[in-house]
């Protein structure tokens, strides 16, 4: 009985071993970064990267943003968890301010990231109910959409609000008040009144990746509208890993395209990690994966009509920009992003100049 490759692995006796094989990785010799031309001046449509206020003191960061951005999205400092902070009635609009006047003065777009998500408010709603809950709700719209209008070309008025396997949306302090459907039909009515002429979004994750989400996501997309709601763009967050399966990305794209609105790829990163300890491909395998996936998607996009090609964002511009490489969740080696931590263009830049090219 031949001893599968797995069965050696899951024994522990290969592990000793591989420790030495990774470390290879790390001490090999860093590839010649490709020759990219800036990301903006290839893409078909405004090229955009999630900002942090501090990134705006940083004179490497602002010199990579300038070459090849058009177009931000505040990573977190438009939250609530950063505006209502000190809670509802004394609201930070510090950061967020600051990233719109560098926007502006940088000749950038910008895109508001987000007004409603279920994961954020519930500390500054606690004990609201009733119309007190309505005031503060529509006001909170009202207030930091208002405050953009003319400053903003988009919003993200409603952020995930799909449960992780699909199944049906996500029970949140706001459906609790509103209803599912409702509190996202009340945001974008909301939204719509606060700023008459941003492109109004709904965001999500893993649509492209997981069929059950991107199923559900459709159904939502189609009751929303069908209710009148003036939801104007769909936003693609993918948030992309090296194993989704070839062709399930630009399935997806050529699906959600049927509704004939505009498409933001809004938080594109990829990570070369996996949930599997025991995986022990390489970088250079890794990094391989990482090119299919994102040449995938940004192929799908370029494919799509002119009108629909909305924008296509990064999640961070270089690998220790990004949410992955923060705190200790970080392990010195993911490049999840299109430059490395010295702005050099990684691999996924050359495929998204590549396929942007196709
Ligand atoms: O910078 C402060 C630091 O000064 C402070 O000491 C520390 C502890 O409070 O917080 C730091 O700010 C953190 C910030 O990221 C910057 O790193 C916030 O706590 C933390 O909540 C924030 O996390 C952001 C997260 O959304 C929640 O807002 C991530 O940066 C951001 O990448 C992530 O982005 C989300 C999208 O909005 C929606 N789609 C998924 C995506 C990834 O999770």
């Amino acid at each position: 009985m031949s001893i599968s490759r797995r069965t050696v692995l899951a024994s522990g006796l290969a592990l000793p071993l591989a420790a030495p094989l990774a470390a290879c990785d790390r001490i090999s010799a860093e590839p010649t970064p490709p020759n990219v031309p800036p990301l903006k001046s290839v893409a078909p449509c405004p090229f955009g990267a999630a900002i942090k206020a501090m990134q705006i003191d940083d004179p490497d960061w602002v010199a990579l943003a300038r070459a090849n951005v058009s177009q931000l999205t505040p990573e977190w400092e438009m939250k609530m968890e950063y505006v209502l902070a000190d809670g509802l009635d004394r609201p930070n609009f510090d950061r967020s301010d600051a990233i719109a006047a560098f926007a502006q003065a940088n000749g950038m777009a910008l895109h508001g990231h987000t007004l409603i998500w279920y994961s954020q408010g519930k500390e500054a709603f606690a004990g609201l109910s009733g119309a007190a809950f309505d005031r503060a709700f529509d006001g909170y719209i009202a207030a930091l959409a208002g405050r953009y209008r003319g400053k903003v070309r988009s919003w993200d008025v409603v952020n995930e609000p799909i449960l992780d396997d699909g199944s049906a949306l996500r029970d949140c302090h706001w459906s609790a008040r509103y209803g599912h459907d409702g509190y996202m039909l009340r945001a974008f009515e909301k939204a719509r009144i606060a700023d008459p002429d941003g492109v109004l979004f709904l965001n999500e994750y893993n649509q492209e990746s997981v069929p059950a989400k991107g199923a559900q996501f459709l159904k939502l997309v189609e009751r929303l509208l069908k209710a009148g709601c003036p939801l104007q763009g769909l936003g693609l967050q993918s948030h992309l890993w090296i194993d989704i399966p070839d062709g399930v990305i630009a399935a997806y794209m050529r699906e959600i395209a049927q509704f004939g609105l505009p498409i933001h790829v809004s938080e594109l990163d990829c990570t070369l990690r996996t949930e599997n300890p025991l995986d022990l491909r390489s970088q250079a395998d890794r990094l391989a994966r990482q090119t299919a996936r994102v040449t995938e998607l940004a192929e799908a996009f370029t494919a799509l009509p002119p009108a629909q090609r909305f924008a296509f964002t990064v999640w961070g511009l270089r690998d220790t920009d990004s949410w992955y490489r923060q705190g200790d969740k970080d392990d010195g080696r993911d490049k999840p992003l299109p430059f490395d931590s010295f702005g050099r263009p990684n691999p996924m830049a050359a495929a998204l100049a590549e396929a942007f090219r196709a």
